[in-house]
């Protein structure tokens, strides 16, 4: 089938509810950090599928252990059967997370499930009703997930009424207003407002975040918070849970973003990248936050031999293809270059991230910083036209994502950076087709 009947029968027969659409691209192929189309047409990815593909697409290490995996056994249901695969997993997990306690896993298929564990385990476990979580967030779509979160996706949808939700800190639009004290503004905002009011601290069993707002933002927050954040959980005895589906296993330059500030959580969620392209996730968490009851949250196909092999191997390729190392070290260099670029081109109003989680917020002006989204929907469009695919994301649609596999090179960044000015050239000189923009305009 050609590309354009791809697409027609995409329009036809998908329904809508799973689309954020913001090119026409069709896949055929794809190897490494390229994408190649139905058309021939290959493309550098900045997207790595949503921070998926970290260790790069289709590699053959992977390949070959699913290979014989599935011929030796290709499923067994590690509800009623453990078999060895789930089993090495979870060792590797306990390993590369810290906490010097007693912790335990939970094995799903997407950040979803994973967070849906999360929102009914942890009340249920600490006999407290209540949750903190932030807004702008992303934590999944399934109702307790996107109870969880706090961004306009979900926010069609009346999720359970025992979370209450607390402002990001946001360095580059300050919730409270240009300040110098972010931390302790919003940290006196929970204790002295939330806690006295709608949330009190002896009903809240958890706080959950990401330790980088990735949908909502690419929002790296000011260095002193999670610890001091940290602090304030021990201080009033709540679990204190990172969602690290997206900028975990090794996207920020080390394992997890928490690991930067030495920061203990008592959970972890994790999802996307960790079956190396299968549907794999995981919570790993201090025992008495998982042994909550039997079969309290369980999925007929969680922890399956595939899935958990795929993401061991995974696991394996991250350590001995050093590619933490390439995140923290090509990570600075690509904010180095978009640094380079926001000097010439007006609308890039801020760059940020941490190793290969990296943002870039378009502005109509720097002044008013007030959000540039169709720009941004612009950029992405013409990106694709010149063999760049890269998405956007934010609260306000106007922050490009990127989040290439963590394989990528120097001169790939150069080429990406290339195209990217190119881009912003073409929207300034009115060359962008604004028509087809708005047609694909995504989320
Ligand atoms: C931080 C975070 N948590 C959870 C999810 C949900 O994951 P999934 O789409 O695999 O259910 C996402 C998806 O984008 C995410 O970014």
């Amino acid at each position: 089938m050609r590309q354009d009947q791809l697409l027609t029968a995409d329009e036809q027969m998908i329904s809508t509810a799973m689309k954020i659409r913001f090119f026409p691209i069709t896949v055929a192929a794809a190897k490494g950090t390229r994408v190649t189309d139905e058309q021939g047409h290959v493309f550098l990815d900045l997207s790595a599928g949503w921070a998926v593909a970290n260790i790069g697409y289709g590699h053959p290490r992977i390949a070959r252990k699913l290979q014989v995996q599935y011929e030796q056994l290709s499923f067994t249901s590690q509800l009623t059967v453990p078999e060895k695969n789930m089993l090495a997993l979870a060792k590797k997990l306990l390993e590369i997370t810290p906490g010097a306690f007693d912790k335990k896993v939970w094995f799903g298929h997407s950040g979803s499930d994973a967070n849906d564990c999360i929102a009914k385990l942890i009340p249920l476990a600490r006999k407290k009703s209540r949750m903190i979580s932030f807004m702008g967030s992303y934590h999944g779509q399934t109702m307790g997930a996107l109870s969880l979160s706090g961004h306009p996706a979900q926010a069609k949808f009346i999720g359970s009424g025992n979370v209450t939700k607390i402002p990001y800190p946001n360095p580059y639009r300050p919730p409270f207003g240009e300040t110098q004290a972010l931390t302790s503004q919003l940290l006196s905002y929970v204790e002295n407002e939330v806690f006295t009011t709608v949330c009190p601290p002896d009903d809240t069993a958890a706080i959950i975040l990401e330790g980088i707002q990735s949908d909502g933002g690419v929002i790296v927050p000011p260095d002193d918070f999670l610890p001091a954040l940290e602090k304030l959980c021990r201080r009033y005895d709540i679990a204190l849970i990172f969602d690290e589906v997206k900028v975990g296993m090794g996207r920020t330059g080390r394992w997890f973003s928490f690991d930067h500030f030495g920061v203990v959580p008592d959970a972890v969620v994790l999802g996307k990248s960790l079956g190396g392209g299968l549907p794999a996730s995981a919570v790993v968490a201090r025992q008495e936050l998982l042994d909550v009851g039997i079969g309290t949250h369980l999925y007929t196909a969680s922890g399956n031999p595939l899935s958990a092999c795929a993401a061991l191997e995974n696991i394996a390729i991250i350590e001995q293809e050093r590619l933490i190392e390439n995140a923290r070290e090509n990570g600075k260099y690509f904010r180095e270059m978009l640094d380079q670029l926001k000097e010439k081109h007006e609308w890039i109003g801020d760059v940020r991230g941490r190793g290969l989680a990296v943002g870039d917020e378009l502005v109509e002006d720097r002044e008013h910083k007030t959000p540039a989204a169709e720009k941004t929907a612009a950029i992405c469009y013409r990106c694709y036209e010149l063999g760049l695919l890269l998405f956007y994301v934010g609260t306000r649609s106007n922050v490009l994502e990127i989040t290439p596999p963590l394989t990528i090179s120097k001169e790939e960044i150069d080429l990406a950076v290339s195209i990217l000015d190119q881009a912003f050239t073409d929207l300034r000189e009115n060359r962008i087709d604004m028509e087809k923009v708005r047609q694909y305009a995504g989320w």
